[in-house]
Formats: C-alpha cells, sequence, structure tokens
C-alpha cells in the first residue's frame, strides 16, 4: 500500500521507517525542509535504535521526504498525522499543531478524485478526530467524511529508545475508524505484524492511549506511595512488589518505586486526561495523587540530604543523571529537573553528569558544572544524588571514593549496597 506520513518527529519517523519495513510506499511530509533532506539523504531525523539502518536500507527506495502535500496525497491511499501535541500553559493539550496540518491536508484532500484515509496517529485526548480533524478537512476540502474520505485514529504505544522494536512486535493495534472502509484500509497496513487489531470508533482509540499511560504511571505512583510506607516501616518495598506481582493480575512491571516518572508521555498523558474530565465536569481524585506523589518524590531526595547533610548552601553536589530515563538524551520532565531547581534554590554548588543529556540540560540550567565522568562529578561532592537508571552508575565504589563526605541517595534502586564499602553513607530514596 502508499502511505504519507505527516511530521517527521519521534512518532512519524519510526512509522515511516517501520511501514517502509512492512513492504509499503512510504512518503514523509515535513515543513522543516532540513529534516526533508535528511530523509531523503537516508539520515534518520531522531536518534532511536534501528531506525538509522531502516532509513539507509529504504530511502530512496520504499520512501523518500517532501514538504509538498499535494504530491503526498495524490500518491498514497492514506496519511497519518503524526504532529506533536504539546502542554498548555494549564497542562490542557495544545491542539495547534494539529489543526495545522488537518488544515494542510485538507487542502490537499480537496484535489484528490479518489478516496484518500486521514488516519490520526497524534495522541489527542478523546473526541479530538471527530470533533476538530474530521470537521477541518471537511471544511478545508469541501468533501464529505464517510462518503469522500475516511477518518480513523490509531494510536501509539512506542517507548523511547525501543520506538522501532515496538513497533515492530506490538502488543495492540487499535485502531478507531468511523466506517468499515477506513478500518479495513488502516490494518491493511499492519497485516505483516502478529498482532490482533482491536477495531473501535475514534473516541475509544483516543481514550486507550490515555488509559494506557495513565495507568503505567498510577502504578509508579502507586509503588512510590507503598514505597514510602515501606521506608519507614523498615520493610524492603522491592521484595514487597516481587512478591506482589508474581499475580498475573498485577504483574511486575512498572511497580519500582524511586524519583517518579518523566518523560515526553506520562506527566503530559495523565495531565491532558485530567484536563479533559474536568472540561465535562469530572474532577479526578485518583489521576490528581499520581500527579502530586510523582511532583513531591524527587523533592525527597534533596529532603533527605538536608537530614544528613544540613545547610546545603556552598556545598558540592554530584547530580548523577539528567535524562528522564536511561539510554535516552531527552529530559522532558525530567526528575532531575526538580531536583536541581531545588538544590540551586538552597544555593548548593552542583557538579552534574549524564553520558548523553549534558547539551539539552546545558539549555535549562547555567549555574550547573556539567561533568564528563560521574568520577569527576564526585570529586570533592559532599553529597550524590542518583536520578537516572544508567547502568554505568551500579557500580561506583571506586569513584565513591573521591568525595570529601560520602553521602549517596539513591533516587533508582540501582546501587546494591553489598557492591560498595562500608563508609558510604548510602540510603535508598524509598526503601
Ligand atoms: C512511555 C510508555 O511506556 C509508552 O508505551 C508510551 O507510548 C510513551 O510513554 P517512555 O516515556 O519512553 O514510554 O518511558 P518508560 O520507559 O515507560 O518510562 C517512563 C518513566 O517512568 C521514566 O522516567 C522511568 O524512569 C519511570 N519509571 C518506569 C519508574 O519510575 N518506575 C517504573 O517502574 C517504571
Amino acid at each position: 500500500m502508499k502511505v504519507s506520513i505527516i511530521g517527521s518527529g519521534y512518532v512519524g519517523s519510526v512509522s515511516a521507517a517501520c511501514f517502509a519495513e512492512l513492504g509499503h510506499e512510504v512518503i514523509c511530509i515535513d515543513i522543516d525542509e532540513e529534516k526533508v533532506k535528511q530523509i531523503n539523504a537516508g539520515i534518520a531525523p531522531i536518534w532511536e535504535e534501528g531506525l538509522d539502518e531502516l532509513m539507509q536500507k529504504h530511502t530512496q527506495k520504499m520512501l523518500i521526504a517532501t514538504s509538498d502535500y499535494d504530491y503526498a496525497v495524490q500518491n498514497s491511499d492514506a496519511s497519518f498525522i503524526c504532529v506533536g501535541t504539546p502542554s498548555g500553559e494549564d497542562g490542557s493539550i495544545d491542539l495547534s499543531i494539529v489543526k495545522a496540518a488537518s488544515a494542510s491536508l485538507g487542502r490537499a484532500i480537496a484535489k484528490k478524485d479518489h478516496y484518500h484515509v486521514v488516519v490520526v496517529k497524534s495522541t489527542v485526548v478523546p473526541e479530538t478526530t471527530e470533533k476538530v480533524v474530521l470537521p477541518l478537512i471537511e471544511e478545508y476540502s469541501g468533501k464529505k467524511a464517510g462518503k469522500d474520505f475516511g477518518v480513523a485514529m490509531n494510536p501509539e504505544f512506542l517507548r523511547e529508545g525501543k520506538a522501532v522494536y515496538d513497533f515492530m512486535h506490538p502488543d495492540k493495534i487499535v485502531v478507531g475508524a468511523i466506517d468499515e472502509r477506513s478500518f479495513f484500509v488502516v490494518s491493511e497496513l499492519y497485516r505483516r505484524l502478529d498482532c490482533k487489531v482491536t477495531h473501535t470508533n475514534p473516541r475509544t482509540a483516543e481514550m486507550i492511549k490515555y488509559v494506557n499511560n495513565s495507568f503505567l504511571a498510577t502504578k509508579i505512583s502507586f509503588a512510590n506511595e507503598v514505597g514510602n510506607i515501606c521506608k519507614q516501616l523498615g520493610i524492603d518495598t522491592y521484595e514487597v512488589m516481587d512478591a506482589v506481582g508474581t499475580d498475573f493480575r498485577i504483574e511486575r512491571q512498572f511497580l519500582n518505586c524511586g524519583a517518579g516518572f518523566g518523560g515526553s508521555c506520562f506527566p503530559k498523558d495523565v495531565k491532558a486526561l485530567i484536563g479533559k474530565a474536568k472540561d465535562i465536569g469530572y474532577e479526578p481524585q485518583l489521576l490528581r495523587s499520581v500527579v502530586d506523589v510523582n511532583d513531591k518524590q524527587p523533592l525527597k531526595m534533596v529532603e533527605l540530604l538536608q537530614k544528613k547533610l544540613g545547610d546545603l548552601k556552598n556545598k558540592r553536589i554530584a547530580v548523577l543523571g539528567l535524562a528522564f530515563k536511561n539510554d535516552t538524551d531527552d529530559i522532558r520532565e525530567s526528575r532531575s529537573i526538580p531536583v536541581i531547581t531545588e538544590l540551586l534554590r538552597l544555593g548548593a554548588d552542583i557538579a552534574a553528569y549524564d553520558p548523553m543529556a549534558e547539551e539539552s540540560m546545558k539549555k535549562i540550567f547555567h549555574d550547573v558544572t556539567y561533568c564528563k565522568s560521574a568520577a569527576q562529578a564526585l570529586e570533592e561532592a559532599e553529597g550524590c544524588l542518583i536520578m537516572t537508571e544508567w547502568t554505568e552508575f551500579r557500580k561506583l565504589d571506586k569513584e565513591f571514593e573521591s568525595m570529601a563526605n560520602r553521602v549517596v541517595i539513591d533516587g533508582r534502586h540501582l546501587i546494591d549496597p553489598k557492591d560498595i564499602s562500608t563508609d558510604v553513607d548510602y540510603e535508598g530514596l524509598c526503601w
């Protein structure tokens, strides 16, 4: 089949390369000429494991890029909207990019004689596809949904860093379509994948995405709350979760307590669902608590440090890990951001290190010393906060020796106390 993909960010470029790998002819549409050039040269616009290889394999054969909507729509059966949906000031989602893409798509569909399917892959709150995208396409194309063009919502469930793998090995494919024809076109695209396709309507598909992420976020905040209680009682919460997680109805994953969740999805999606609920007059209590627990958790790291070191003014504190999780340079909603903000407020002297995310963090914090290794950050430090689950932070015993005061607070359950010497004052955040 032939598909066009609007937006060459993380979701768009992964979807484009993977659809090409599944044997479809793909046209990427992006208003950014630089990205268009990059893709046409076989270079992936973002880093994702396995993406460069797929781009090189398919560019100029199964995959091309353009900024010309008309060309892309004329030469494809379906267009996927994969543009960003950032958070607005109040946490609700900002649909301006989705609206602009829908208008451009509508103008291109106006010039097409055949049926074309519009597929929303961007994460949008329930009702957006039917109440925002569909009317815009009708308005700009002058055509009728369900008759002249189809509409579907097909959410993604891709983890950053593992997005190519997740696309090719899905545990679910959800297609919310306004009619059978749209459903058929979208589900055909995934035919080569060994996965059942859930056939539903667009608003349910939109909700599935939010509920999926909100539930995972809820599991983490739940684990953090339980961890905080266990710590007070001298119980190892990891041992508790290992046992509780054997119940197949609960499952062990995402029950690791620590500094909380960050990233481009969980915080934004939970807040957007809260915003949508409020719009319809419902005050969600549980989801609010999920956000509250997550906001407080990183600050507990600083509180623990203060308990051990007293006033932090002018004390050198090593912050290990800036990315929101390991194996990425993404710092969006990283738990290290509130921690650094608080440490700066308290007048601490911060020595930070991250294997990949230094450049991104430099744009936010200037008053931080960025180090080239964990060893450099730890030298002469009074305390150390482990913020990200990078494997290289597991074995730091030798490096801790150079600290002025060996206080180590682990926010990611990375260090086994058996692996470090007894003169390190090690404490897990909530275990
Ligand atoms: C997530 C979802 O997993 C993915 O399905 C969705 O499409 C996008 O959001 P991602 O943001 O890449 O993916 O990160 P993920 O690996 O899920 O981790 C999210 C955050 O939760 C990280 O900050 C991680 O450190 C934290 N986390 C995860 C915990 O604190 N505890 C856990 O048990 C698991």
